[in-house]
């Protein structure tokens, strides 16, 4: 039998329902889930944001959960610390440079919703509540960014979205909420496939662009990247860092390794994001430092720094806002750089292309050994991908010294310290 539009919508509409009735009584997240896909068509993320990595500032890695803000006044999760921050990202020249984003992570909820079930902001951190403090932000030309988890707590243990994901939605849009990143502790393997789309529509449906931030790769085995990145505008997809060089070293060699060649799947729109950006925290020599900015710009990664940007070391400050990595990493193409070669068993060789296409590329040897002196490489250019026979034109990019013109076949002598970096640039030249 064939059915009117009307009569298939109310059809579906009271299906819809009595699957929502089952998934209650039965508490089975999947049925609703299944149910709601079905009902609505869950189409495609294009929401017209992260067309380059997002920038900005985020306060995991460096606050944590740090909620006593008594003993710690100016490190606790409050509207004071992401005023100040903002503040600092326009008064400090962060914003100048594209730093846009001002995000609250963990812990900034009470450990209860209130009495219709909507999301609260613990009342003494947050004392105007978040739509003041997006006003604020907004107020200062910057963009803020929330956080919440999937399953049905935070990883820090407040209340999560599970069964909320359409209020949560809402009430981040009433707020003027520009980007959320949701993360994804208590819930259980199948829903994460479900669930994060399901999010999206949401997000979708409040009319709010909203950036994307999901951790659904982080938590399953053999994630589905392509799928994933029709729903999601950034992906985390290794474990958090942590301030130091050790985790630093294991992002980079993940990435190296590029499983299932996820560097393929990033593009304008959507990147793979190897998380935040530790560069004047504590763990980090100065070759540190300017390994990870070096290899995130390489990455095309999201840069969120975490740090404390009322006391930013003064050679941290410029690597972080060192404009030639910063357009290497904004490039329009969006492509990921990859590791495309070693030399002996601690030289990596990174190549990303940059605009123009086919014709400039940037590159990183990064030298992983963790003791002596400097080592020696001599590399042909070809073996970076150059092939105009013309030539190139190569420089440092930290420091935009001219390295010289090279043709294809001419080899690249550098000096690379114990887990420092050479960071170049060949442009093309005709
Ligand atoms: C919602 O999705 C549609 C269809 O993909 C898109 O055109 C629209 O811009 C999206 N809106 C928001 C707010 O993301
Ligand atoms: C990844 O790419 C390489 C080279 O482009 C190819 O040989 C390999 O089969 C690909 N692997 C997967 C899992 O797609």
């Amino acid at each position: 039998m064939k059915m009117a539009e009307g009569q298939v919508n109310k059809f579906s509409k009271l299906h819809s329902y009595f699957w929502i009735y089952v998934s209650c009584i039965m508490s089975k997240w999947l049925a609703l889930l299944l149910c709601i896909t079905s009902v609505y068509h869950v189409t495609c993320l294009n929401n017209g944001l992260a067309l380059t990595p997002p920038m900005g500032w985020l306060s995991w890695e460096r606050y944590r959960c740090i909620t006593d803000c008594e003993t710690y006044p100016d490190d606790c999760i409050s509207e004071k610390l992401y005023m100040e921050m903002a503040d600092l990202l326009v008064s400090e020249g962060y914003k100048d440079v594209g730093y846009q984003y001002v995000n609250i992570d963990d812990c900034w909820m009470s450990k209860e919703r209130d009495g219709r079930g909507s999301l609260v902001a613990d009342p003494e951190r947050f004392p105007h509540g978040i739509k003041h403090l997006a006003d604020y932000i907004h107020s200062k030309g910057l963009k803020m960014g929330i956080y919440e988890d999937f399953g049905t707590k935070t990883c820090g243990g407040y209340p999560g979205s599970k069964f909320y994901l359409q209020e949560d939605a809402e009430t981040f849009a009433s707020w003027g909420v520009d980007m959320l990143k949701l993360d994804g502790c208590y819930t259980n393997a199948a829903d994460y496939e479900y669930g994060y789309p399901i999010m999206e529509f949401f997000l979708n449906r409040t009319g709010r662009p909203m950036l994307y931030s999901c951790s659904w790769p982080a938590y399953v085995s053999n994630p589905d990247y392509v799928k994933i990145a029709k729903y999601c505008n950034i992906w985390r997809n290794y474990a958090d860092i942590g301030d130091s060089w050790d985790s630093v070293r294991g992002i980079i060699d993940f990435y190296g390794k590029d499983k299932g060649n996820f560097s393929k799947v990033a593009g304008p729109g959507q990147f793979n994001d190897p998380d935040m950006i530790i560069i004047g925290d504590y763990g980090l020599s100065y070759e540190q430092q300017r390994t990870q900015m070096a290899l995130w710009s390489m990455m095309a990664a999201p840069l969120f720094m975490s740090s404390n940007l009322r006391k930013m070391p003064q050679k941290s400050k410029a690597l972080l806002q060192n404009k030639r990595a910063i357009a290497i990493n904004q490039d329009p193409l969006g492509i990921q750089g990859t590791r495309i070669d070693m030399i002996g068993k601690n030289i990596q060789v990174w190549t990303k292309q940059i605009s123009p296409k086919g014709k400039s590329f940037a590159f990183t040897f990064l030298n992983t050994d963790e003791g002596g002196s400097p080592t020696k490489i001599s590399y042909p250019l070809k073996k970076l991908g150059a092939i105009a026979p013309a030539g190139y034109n190569v420089t440092e990019v930290f420091s935009g010294a001219f390295v010289g013109m090279f043709k294809p076949q001419d080899s690249l002598n550098v000096s690379v310290d114990p887990t420092g970096v050479f960071f170049g640039m060949a442009k093309f030249l005709g």
